[in-house]
This record gives C-alpha cells, structure tokens and sequence, in this order.
C-alpha cells in the first residue's frame, strides 16, 4: 500500500490552520474518505455545505458538487482539489437546451438532478438528488414535468408516481449505464443468498431485479438494517470502504467490474494537500447563475 503519511499530516495541520471542512462523497478513493471530516452522499453533503459556518470547504468529489456548495455558500472559499473531475452525465443537458423543451412542455415544471450544470440549475424549477427525488415528485403540485438529466433516475421516479405526467431526458451515467441485467443473475447465480442493492442510475432492466434501489447512502442505510451477511452492491465501487469498515462480517461483492468511476477516482491525497496549501483550484458560479439556481437547490431542501 502507499504510505500517504507526510501527506495526510501536512493536510490536517492545514486543515487546522484554514478552519476548512473536508467533504467526500461514498465514491472516492479509501484513503480520501478516511480523511474527509464527512463522507456523505450527495443530498447530505450538500446539506453539510450548506450548513457548516467553516470558511473553506475541500469538495472531495466532482465538479457539480462543489459547484452547489459554492451557490450554497457564496461567501465561502469552495476547493475542489481535482480540477478536471467532472461529471459526463452533468454535461448532457445545455441550458439552452433545457429552454427549448420548456418552450415544448409550457406546462411542464423542471426537475433537475443536482448531477447538473449551475447553468441548467438556473433554468429549472427543483432540484433533487436520488436520495430524494420520488419523495420530491410525490410532493411538488405540479403534476407535469420535466426530469433531466438522468434517464434511468427519471424512469425510476416515473414508475414510483405513475399519476404524473414525467417527460424523459435523454441523459445517462457511463458508470452505471453500462451494467447489464445479465451480469445482475450472473452474481445472484454466484451469490443466491445475497441481496442485490442497485442505485437507480442503473438501467431500469437492472432496477427491476434488484432487491433494493436508493441512493449511496441510502443503500448503507439498507445494510445497517439488513440480516443478510453477504451483498451484491449495483453501484460505484468506492462505497464498499465505508460498508467494509462498518461491517467487517459481511461480504459485498461489486454487481459488475466496470463499476468505477474514473471522474471521482481522480482526487488524491497529494491534490487535497496542494488545494489547501494554495488554496486553489476554487470553483465560484457566476451571481447571475447562481442566485436562480440557488433557488432551484433552496426548493429541494425546503421539500424533503
Ligand atoms: P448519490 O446522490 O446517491 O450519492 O449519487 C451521486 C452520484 O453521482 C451517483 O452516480
Ligand atoms: Fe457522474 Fe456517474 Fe460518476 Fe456519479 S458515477 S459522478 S453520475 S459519472
């Protein structure tokens, strides 16, 4: 294993001295979750920056993410130590896209994955996470809408509230679109007696078998509460750190090998060590974008 030890003891001294909080989503790599002050999904990380009165946040995670700690936190110095982690899901709805389907459904409210640009933020109505995002349709009055950009999460949500009307995004996460329902039996076929826990960024073939779908988080929730002593995990491979150190009994095997992805792999020990020394690469949103699109993110916290 690689010895991160000047590293991690030089960032908790900066950590000290920048009064910075730490934040890691359930896919980063093992070491950057045993140092992050909190390791969340997304919906509980942006709570975390929207409510801690520490000046600088270290977003361990992709673009997106520290793009709605800083509309959440305006006043506050947001690293995000790898520059070029972004989210390809996020990329596959333009704002000026996002004005032609409104222009095509008058009627139809926007319903935005926080997996979004701040841009596209901007021109939708709500935001919602995965963790979040039935209970959020389930409760807004409007009974027609738009969800981008995710594909599968929209379909999800379709199926758990059949009474309204939802018009799909063509979007998709490379990581957990390219798992199949035939790799799903293939693990059941190896593990019988292990519950399948799928995230609903998987394809609906793949939903449609699982035993249970929800977001990162939701998902550690399940197995805290589950008898099983083994499970499948259907989504991205980082989680299994946290759900190992937890439940050093258990087994989980990862539903599919190509569930990593390469975006979240990229913050390293020695990133987050440079980003607090120079207190860089910091991600600001333009107050034009980031005053609607706050509002959008304001909306999902105040509904769920
Ligand atoms: P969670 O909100 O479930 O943490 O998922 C975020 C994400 O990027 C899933 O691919
Ligand atoms: Fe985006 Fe998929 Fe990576 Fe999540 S796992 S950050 S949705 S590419």
């Amino acid at each position: 294993a690689t010895d991160f030890s000047a590293d991690i003891a030089a960032i908790r001294r900066l950590r000290e001295a920048r009064q910075a909080l730490i934040l890691a989503h359930n896919y980063q790599n093992d070491e950057i979750q045993d140092l992050a002050d909190i390791v969340g999904d997304s919906l509980a990380l942006s709570q975390a920056a929207a409510a801690t009165a520490a000046p600088v946040i270290v977003f361990c995670g992709v673009h997106f993410m520290a793009e709605s700690a800083a509309i959440l936190s305006p006043d506050k110095t947001v690293l995000l130590p790898a520059e070029t982690a972004g989210c390809p899901m996020a990329e596959m709805a333009s704002a000026d896209e996002v004005l032609r389907w409104r222009a095509k459904y008058p009627r139809a409210a926007v319903v935005a994955y926080v997996n979004s640009t701040a841009a596209v933020k901007a021109v939708s109505d709500y935001c919602c996470t995965s963790a979040n995002a039935v209970k959020l349709v389930r409760r807004i009055p409007e009974t027609e809408l738009i969800f981008l950009p995710d594909q599968n999460l929209g379909r999800f949500v379709a199926e758990q509230v059949p009474e309204k009307t939802i018009h799909l995004w063509p979007g998709y996460c490379l990581t957990h679109h390219r798992v199949t329902a035939a790799e799903l039996l293939r693990a059941k076929e190896l593990h019988p007696d292990a519950p399948v826990l799928a995230h609903p960024e998987c394809r609906s073939e793949v939903t449609a078998l699982a035993d249970f779908v929800g977001s990162t988080s939701q998902i550690i929730a399940y197995v805290r509460e589950a008898a099983a002593a083994k499970f499948i995990i259907g989504t991205e491979m980082g989680i299994i750190h946290g759900l190992q150190q937890e439940h050093p009994g258990k087994t989980f095997y990862l539903l599919a090998p190509g569930l990593v992805c390469p975006n979240m792999k990229q913050t390293t020990v020695a990133k987050v060590r440079l980003a607090l020394e120079q207190m860089a690469p910091a991600i600001t949103v333009d107050p034009a974008v980031r005053e609607p699109a706050r509002r959008a993110l304001d909306r999902m916290l105040a509904y769920v």
